[in-house]
Protein backbone atom coordinates (compact mmCIF):
# COMPACT_ATOMS: atom_id res chain seq x y z
CA UNK A 1 0.00 0.00 0.00
CA UNK A 2 0.99 3.62 -0.72
CA UNK A 3 2.42 5.36 1.90
CA UNK A 4 2.21 8.87 2.58
CA UNK A 5 3.70 10.88 5.87
CA UNK A 6 4.44 14.50 7.28
CA UNK A 7 7.97 15.51 7.87
CA UNK A 8 8.97 17.55 11.06
CA UNK A 9 10.28 18.34 14.07
CA UNK A 10 8.80 18.29 16.25
CA UNK A 11 5.60 16.66 14.89
CA UNK A 12 4.01 15.04 17.30
CA UNK A 13 0.68 17.37 17.41
CA UNK A 14 0.47 17.66 13.50
CA UNK A 15 -3.14 17.41 12.52
CA UNK A 16 -2.53 16.50 8.80
CA UNK A 17 -2.77 12.57 9.45
CA UNK A 18 -6.45 13.24 10.57
CA UNK A 19 -7.32 15.76 7.95
CA UNK A 20 -6.06 13.29 4.59
CA UNK A 21 -7.39 10.63 6.32
CA UNK A 22 -10.91 12.17 6.11
CA UNK A 23 -9.96 13.36 2.90
CA UNK A 24 -9.68 9.66 1.70
CA UNK A 25 -12.82 8.56 4.01
CA UNK A 26 -14.60 11.03 1.15
CA UNK A 27 -14.54 7.67 -1.31
CA UNK A 28 -14.56 5.46 1.24
CA UNK A 29 -10.91 4.70 0.89
CA UNK A 30 -7.86 4.21 4.03
CA UNK A 31 -4.59 6.10 3.71
CA UNK A 32 -1.66 5.45 5.17
CA UNK A 33 -0.22 8.62 6.37
CA UNK A 34 2.33 8.91 9.09
CA UNK A 35 4.07 11.50 11.47
CA UNK A 36 8.12 10.93 10.67
CA UNK A 37 10.19 13.57 13.17
CA UNK A 38 13.74 13.44 10.99
CA UNK A 39 16.04 14.14 12.90
CA UNK A 40 17.31 18.22 12.84
CA UNK A 41 20.38 17.34 10.60
CA UNK A 42 18.96 14.08 8.93
CA UNK A 43 15.96 15.25 6.87
CA UNK A 44 17.61 14.63 3.42
CA UNK A 45 18.60 10.70 4.75
CA UNK A 46 14.80 10.57 6.00
CA UNK A 47 13.46 11.45 2.81
CA UNK A 48 15.40 8.98 0.94
CA UNK A 49 14.05 6.33 3.14
CA UNK A 50 10.87 6.92 2.92
CA UNK A 51 10.56 7.46 -0.75
CA UNK A 52 12.77 3.92 -1.04
CA UNK A 53 10.09 2.26 0.74
CA UNK A 54 6.74 2.41 -0.34
CA UNK A 55 6.49 6.35 -0.18
CA UNK A 56 4.18 8.15 -2.98
CA UNK A 57 3.98 11.44 -1.33
CA UNK A 58 5.38 13.53 1.94
CA UNK A 59 4.24 17.10 3.58
CA UNK A 60 6.63 19.18 5.26
CA UNK A 61 6.98 21.35 7.64
CA UNK A 62 9.54 23.26 10.41
CA UNK A 63 12.43 23.54 9.97
CA UNK A 64 12.70 21.49 6.89
CA UNK A 65 10.39 23.55 4.19
CA UNK A 66 13.61 24.93 3.09
CA UNK A 67 15.72 21.96 3.03
CA UNK A 68 12.74 20.11 1.36
CA UNK A 69 13.15 23.19 -1.75
CA UNK A 70 17.01 22.15 -1.89
CA UNK A 71 15.96 18.49 -2.27
CA UNK A 72 14.10 18.43 -5.67
CA UNK A 73 14.72 18.65 -9.10
CA UNK A 74 11.52 20.01 -10.34
CA UNK A 75 9.26 22.53 -8.22
CA UNK A 76 6.02 24.41 -9.22
CA UNK A 77 7.05 28.35 -9.89
CA UNK A 78 5.15 29.20 -6.88
CA UNK A 79 7.36 26.98 -4.90
CA UNK A 80 10.41 28.49 -6.30
CA UNK A 81 9.38 31.81 -5.38
CA UNK A 82 8.72 30.64 -1.87
CA UNK A 83 11.97 29.01 -1.63
CA UNK A 84 10.63 26.28 0.11
CA UNK A 85 8.54 23.01 -0.14
CA UNK A 86 5.75 21.71 1.77
CA UNK A 87 4.39 19.22 -0.78
CA UNK A 88 7.04 16.23 -1.96
CA UNK A 89 6.15 13.44 -5.06
CA UNK A 90 8.13 11.66 -6.95
CA UNK A 91 7.88 12.01 -11.15
CA UNK A 92 10.43 9.25 -13.01
CA UNK A 93 12.91 8.90 -10.56
CA UNK A 94 12.92 12.16 -9.52
CA UNK A 95 12.01 14.68 -6.43
CA UNK A 96 9.74 17.39 -7.28
CA UNK A 97 8.27 19.85 -5.17
CA UNK A 98 5.27 22.54 -4.19
CA UNK A 99 4.48 24.69 -2.00
CA UNK A 100 0.48 24.90 -1.29
CA UNK A 101 0.26 27.12 1.20
CA UNK A 102 -0.57 29.96 -0.66
CA UNK A 103 -2.81 28.26 -2.56
CA UNK A 104 -4.64 27.20 0.58
CA UNK A 105 -4.55 30.79 2.12
CA UNK A 106 -6.50 32.11 -0.71
CA UNK A 107 -8.65 29.28 -0.99
CA UNK A 108 -9.75 30.02 2.79
CA UNK A 109 -9.96 33.61 2.19
CA UNK A 110 -12.45 33.34 -1.16
CA UNK A 111 -13.93 30.50 -1.05
CA UNK A 112 -14.78 29.72 2.61
CA UNK A 113 -14.66 33.05 4.15
CA UNK A 114 -16.21 34.71 0.66
CA UNK A 115 -13.44 37.70 1.27
CA UNK A 116 -12.85 38.83 -2.16
CA UNK A 117 -9.09 40.17 -2.73
CA UNK A 118 -9.01 41.11 -6.13
CA UNK A 119 -8.79 45.22 -6.41
CA UNK A 120 -8.46 45.50 -2.85
CA UNK A 121 -5.52 46.50 -0.93
CA UNK A 122 -4.14 43.84 1.16
CA UNK A 123 -1.93 44.64 4.09
CA UNK A 124 0.45 41.47 4.83
CA UNK A 125 2.37 41.56 8.38
CA UNK A 126 5.85 39.98 8.15
CA UNK A 127 8.72 39.00 6.30
CA UNK A 128 9.69 35.98 6.96
CA UNK A 129 9.54 32.45 5.80
CA UNK A 130 5.54 32.25 6.36
CA UNK A 131 4.86 35.72 4.49
CA UNK A 132 7.08 34.27 1.52
CA UNK A 133 5.67 31.21 1.41
CA UNK A 134 2.28 32.60 0.63
CA UNK A 135 3.75 35.06 -1.78
CA UNK A 136 2.66 33.91 -5.03
CA UNK A 137 -0.91 32.71 -5.09
CA UNK A 138 -1.73 36.35 -3.36
CA UNK A 139 -0.05 38.16 -6.04
CA UNK A 140 -1.88 36.07 -8.65
CA UNK A 141 -5.34 37.06 -6.60
CA UNK A 142 -4.57 40.35 -8.42
CA UNK A 143 -5.15 42.75 -5.17
CA UNK A 144 -4.79 46.09 -5.90
CA UNK A 145 -1.30 46.88 -4.30
CA UNK A 146 -0.04 44.84 -1.50
CA UNK A 147 1.62 46.01 1.05
CA UNK A 148 4.48 43.82 3.12
CA UNK A 149 5.15 45.75 6.64
CA UNK A 150 7.93 44.12 9.24
CA UNK A 151 9.36 44.88 12.13
CA UNK A 152 12.83 44.86 10.95
CA UNK A 153 12.06 47.29 7.21
CA UNK A 154 15.19 45.75 5.44
CA UNK A 155 13.35 42.11 5.33
CA UNK A 156 9.92 43.55 3.95
CA UNK A 157 12.20 45.72 1.28
CA UNK A 158 13.97 42.57 0.21
CA UNK A 159 11.00 40.50 -0.07
CA UNK A 160 9.12 43.35 -2.11
CA UNK A 161 11.90 43.11 -4.55
CA UNK A 162 11.49 39.61 -4.70
CA UNK A 163 8.08 39.64 -5.59
CA UNK A 164 8.29 42.07 -8.26
CA UNK A 165 10.41 39.72 -9.89
CA UNK A 166 7.49 37.17 -10.14
CA UNK A 167 5.16 36.47 -13.24
CA UNK A 168 1.58 35.88 -12.59
CA UNK A 169 0.35 33.53 -14.99
CA UNK A 170 -1.57 37.20 -16.70
CA UNK A 171 1.42 38.59 -16.45
CA UNK A 172 -0.33 41.64 -14.24
CA UNK A 173 1.68 41.71 -11.45
CA UNK A 174 0.13 43.96 -8.99
CA UNK A 175 1.70 47.19 -7.32
CA UNK A 176 4.32 45.75 -4.01
CA UNK A 177 5.97 47.32 -1.60
CA UNK A 178 7.90 47.15 1.85
CA UNK A 179 7.89 49.34 4.74
CA UNK A 180 8.53 49.49 8.79
CA UNK A 181 5.46 49.67 11.21
CA UNK A 182 5.86 52.89 11.55
CA UNK A 183 5.69 54.17 8.28
CA UNK A 184 2.13 52.22 7.81
CA UNK A 185 -0.42 54.96 6.95
CA UNK A 186 -3.50 55.14 4.84
CA UNK A 187 -6.26 52.20 4.55
CA UNK A 188 -6.51 48.47 3.58
CA UNK A 189 -9.21 46.34 2.90
CA UNK A 190 -7.28 43.28 4.07
CA UNK A 191 -4.67 42.82 6.48
CA UNK A 192 -3.03 39.01 6.54
CA UNK A 193 -0.82 38.21 9.98
CA UNK A 194 1.99 36.21 8.96
CA UNK A 195 4.46 36.66 11.83
CA UNK A 196 5.11 34.68 14.36
CA UNK A 197 4.28 37.38 17.18
CA UNK A 198 0.75 35.80 18.08
CA UNK A 199 2.45 32.71 18.85
CA UNK A 200 3.89 34.51 22.26
CA UNK A 201 0.43 36.53 22.46
CA UNK A 202 2.46 39.91 21.01
CA UNK A 203 1.00 41.82 18.61
CA UNK A 204 2.93 44.35 16.04
CA UNK A 205 2.36 48.08 17.04
CA UNK A 206 0.29 48.95 14.49
CA UNK A 207 -2.21 52.53 13.90
CA UNK A 208 -5.50 52.50 15.00
CA UNK A 209 -6.26 53.70 11.61
CA UNK A 210 -5.59 51.05 9.45
CA UNK A 211 -8.67 48.73 8.86
CA UNK A 212 -11.22 50.48 6.58
CA UNK A 213 -14.72 49.77 8.64
CA UNK A 214 -15.40 46.89 6.09
CA UNK A 215 -12.06 45.17 6.71
CA UNK A 216 -11.41 42.01 7.28
CA UNK A 217 -8.55 40.66 9.42
CA UNK A 218 -6.68 37.05 8.76
CA UNK A 219 -4.37 35.24 10.93
CA UNK A 220 -2.17 32.72 9.65
CA UNK A 221 -1.87 30.74 12.83
CA UNK A 222 -4.84 29.32 15.03
CA UNK A 223 -5.53 28.28 18.40
CA UNK A 224 -7.96 26.94 20.79
CA UNK A 225 -8.19 31.19 21.63
CA UNK A 226 -8.07 34.01 19.30
CA UNK A 227 -4.40 36.06 18.50
CA UNK A 228 -3.42 39.18 20.33
CA UNK A 229 -3.59 40.62 16.21
CA UNK A 230 -7.51 39.65 15.90
CA UNK A 231 -8.53 40.53 18.97
CA UNK A 232 -7.03 43.57 17.89
CA UNK A 233 -9.09 43.80 14.32
CA UNK A 234 -12.05 42.80 16.11
CA UNK A 235 -11.96 45.89 18.53
CA UNK A 236 -11.61 47.84 15.45
CA UNK A 237 -14.74 46.27 13.48
CA UNK A 238 -13.03 43.99 11.36
CA UNK A 239 -14.57 40.79 10.41
CA UNK A 240 -11.65 38.45 11.70
CA UNK A 241 -10.70 34.62 10.81
CA UNK A 242 -7.68 32.13 11.92
CA UNK A 243 -5.73 30.28 9.92
CA UNK A 244 -6.99 26.58 10.69
CA UNK A 245 -9.60 26.83 7.12
CA UNK A 246 -5.65 27.26 5.15
CA UNK A 247 -4.21 24.35 7.38
CA UNK A 248 -6.91 22.11 5.83
CA UNK A 249 -7.16 23.71 1.97
CA UNK A 250 -3.09 23.45 1.98
CA UNK A 251 -3.37 19.69 2.81
CA UNK A 252 -6.16 19.58 0.19
CA UNK A 253 -4.33 21.03 -2.59
CA UNK A 254 -1.63 18.32 -1.85
CA UNK A 255 -3.83 15.61 -1.67
CA UNK A 256 -4.94 16.54 -5.17
CA UNK A 257 -1.76 16.63 -6.58
CA UNK A 258 -1.38 13.08 -5.25
CA UNK A 259 -5.01 11.65 -5.97
CA UNK A 260 -6.01 13.81 -8.24
CA UNK A 261 -8.92 14.20 -7.30
CA UNK A 262 -9.73 17.16 -5.06
CA UNK A 263 -11.88 16.58 -1.44
CA UNK A 264 -14.60 18.61 0.23
CA UNK A 265 -12.95 20.79 2.87
CA UNK A 266 -15.76 22.48 4.72
CA UNK A 267 -16.63 19.16 6.60
CA UNK A 268 -12.92 18.62 7.65
CA UNK A 269 -12.81 22.12 8.69
CA UNK A 270 -15.87 21.60 11.01
CA UNK A 271 -14.48 18.83 12.61
CA UNK A 272 -11.05 20.14 13.41
CA UNK A 273 -12.97 23.39 15.05
P1 LIG B 1 8.23 32.12 9.99
O1 LIG B 1 8.76 30.93 9.24
O2 LIG B 1 7.13 31.82 10.95
O3 LIG B 1 7.86 33.24 9.06
P2 LIG B 1 10.57 33.63 10.63
O4 LIG B 1 11.12 33.43 9.26
O5 LIG B 1 11.49 33.54 11.80
O6 LIG B 1 9.42 32.58 10.92
O7 LIG B 1 9.81 35.05 10.66
C1 LIG B 1 9.13 35.50 11.80
C2 LIG B 1 8.38 36.78 11.44
O8 LIG B 1 7.63 37.23 12.58
C3 LIG B 1 9.30 37.94 11.07
O9 LIG B 1 8.62 38.76 10.15
C4 LIG B 1 9.48 38.63 12.43
O10 LIG B 1 9.87 39.97 12.33
P3 LIG B 1 11.46 40.34 12.15
O11 LIG B 1 11.80 39.99 10.73
O12 LIG B 1 11.53 41.79 12.43
O13 LIG B 1 12.19 39.49 13.16
C5 LIG B 1 8.08 38.53 12.97
N1 LIG B 1 7.98 38.66 14.44
C6 LIG B 1 8.30 37.73 15.36
N2 LIG B 1 8.03 38.18 16.61
C7 LIG B 1 7.52 39.45 16.46
C8 LIG B 1 7.05 40.44 17.38
N3 LIG B 1 7.02 40.23 18.70
N4 LIG B 1 6.58 41.62 16.86
C9 LIG B 1 6.60 41.83 15.53
N5 LIG B 1 7.03 40.92 14.62
C10 LIG B 1 7.49 39.75 15.07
Amino acid sequence: MARYAVFGNPIAHSKSPQIHQAFAAQRGETLVYERIAAPLDGFAAAVADFFAHGGAGANVTVPFKEQAFALCAERTARAELAGAVNTLWQQDGQLHGDNTDGAGLLADIRDNLHWPVANRRVLILGAGGAVRGVLGPLLAAAPASLMIANRTPEKAHALADLAKQYKTANHNTPPVAGCGYDQLHGEYDLVINGTSAGLSGAMPDLPDTLLTASGQAYDMVYGSEPTAFLRWAAAHGAATADGLGMLVEQAAEAFTQWHGWRPTTPPVITTLR
